[in-house]
């Protein structure tokens, strides 16, 4: 399928051709029932047109085939439509298990992006051709729209939850990134560049910031200790707070229950009490204001990696598991947990 449409943008993405043959599908339908109506309206007008004053026309008699016929073969043709799109649809918002995260937070009016392995970016996108990246989104304010056009692929960054967007680059390449949702004064500015990259540049491009840049697991962990989340969520002591494992069912107070994902784990820490785990008390303060999108999101990479590694040091302070590997895997460790410092926000 290396077609491409007219005024379209380049496919770079594994979907856009699909997206293009649907699209294509549907202009052309269109294209033939304008032109079919068109032709019929003056042919219909020139040999139906009355001849002489006083003819009149022959009473209509009911044809219920034709009738039939005109209701059934438009209904097949937008069931094509809808079960096609809805194919599709499936397909573009269901990210495969397999898929890369990297963390976006929209805000008036900038993209902030941070790739779990540490490296940070404004307004722009690296990634690796031919591996599926999820993005998992979220907004500082109001609803923006995260468009990449060259990926056939759109979606909202909603303040108070995390939506997701996938894609799988075919091509190397600078794409554009827009806001799709008016969203104040400089809604037309919040424009960037998605670069999609061979896997090997993408590598030397993410090792390239690395020495300066905390993975989100590790900078996680810092805000782990600097907001004192350690002192009461400590699974090593007898603690206030109960543990959080990730991905697990929770029992909750009153009598729910609840998977501890992501969502929960965000709505927790800016709101304790609005599920408070079965048989503890909501004495844990709110961090509404005191913490960003992306804090949540790196603590958030922290109690992940918590639930990956079974490695837990003797002071009770679990290891995040990236540091675990990058020890296994090179003999001595790449990078160090330093607390104390937390890398500036961007
Ligand atoms: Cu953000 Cu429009």
């Amino acid at each position: 399928m290396n077609f491409s449409l007219p005024f379209s943008p380049e496919q770079a993405s594994a979907i856009a051709p699909h997206i293009d043959l649907l699209y294509l599908y549907l202009v052309a339908v269109s294209l033939f029932f304008t032109v079919l109506i068109f032709i019929l309206v003056l042919v219909f007008a020139i040999k139906y047109r009355r001849k002489y004053d006083t003819e009149e026309p022959r009473p209509v008699k009911a044809n219920y085939a034709l009738e039939i016929a005109w209701s059934v073969i438009p209904l097949l043709i937008a069931m094509t439509m809808f079960v096609w799109g809805s194919v599709l649809f499936f397909k573009l918002y269901r990210p495969p298990q397999d898929a890369d995260e990297i963390f976006v937070v929209g805000k008036q009016w900038m993209w902030k992006i941070q790739h779990p392995e540490g490296r940070r970016e404004i307004n722009e996108l690296h990634v690796p051709v031919g591996r599926s990246i999820k993005l998992k989104m979220t907004s500082e304010d109001v609803i923006h729209s995260f468009y990449i056009p060259a990926f056939r692929t759109k979606m909202d960054v909603v303040p108070g939850r995390y939506t997701h967007l996938w894609f799988k680059a075919t091509k190397p390449g600078r794409y554009h990134l827009f806001c799709a949702e008016y969203c104040g004064t400089d809604h037309s500015g919040m424009i960037g560049t998605v670069v999609a990259m061979e896997p090997k540049d993408y590598e030397r491009w993410l090792e390239s910031g690395a020495a300066s840049e905390l993975s989100a697991a590790l900078t996680g962990a810092q805000l782990f200790e600097k907001h004192r989340c350690i002192t009461c969520h400590n699974p090593a002591s007898a603690s206030m707070g109960p543990e959080i494992p990730f991905g697990a069912p929770v029992k909750l107070a009153d009598g729910s229950t609840v998977i501890a994902d992501e969502e929960y784990i965000r709505e927790s820490i800016l709101r304790p009490n609005a599920k408070v785990v079965a048989g503890y008390t909501s004495i844990m303060p709110t961090y509404q204001g005191q913490i960003t999108e992306e804090e949540i999101i790196q603590i958030i990479e922290y109690i992940k990696s918590m639930n990956q590694s079974p490695a837990v040091e003797s002071a009770g302070v679990p290891v995040p598991a990236e540091r675990v590997i990058d020890t296994q895997e090179n003999g001595t460790p790449i990078r160090q947990l330093e607390t104390g410092s937390v890398p500036e926000n961007a």
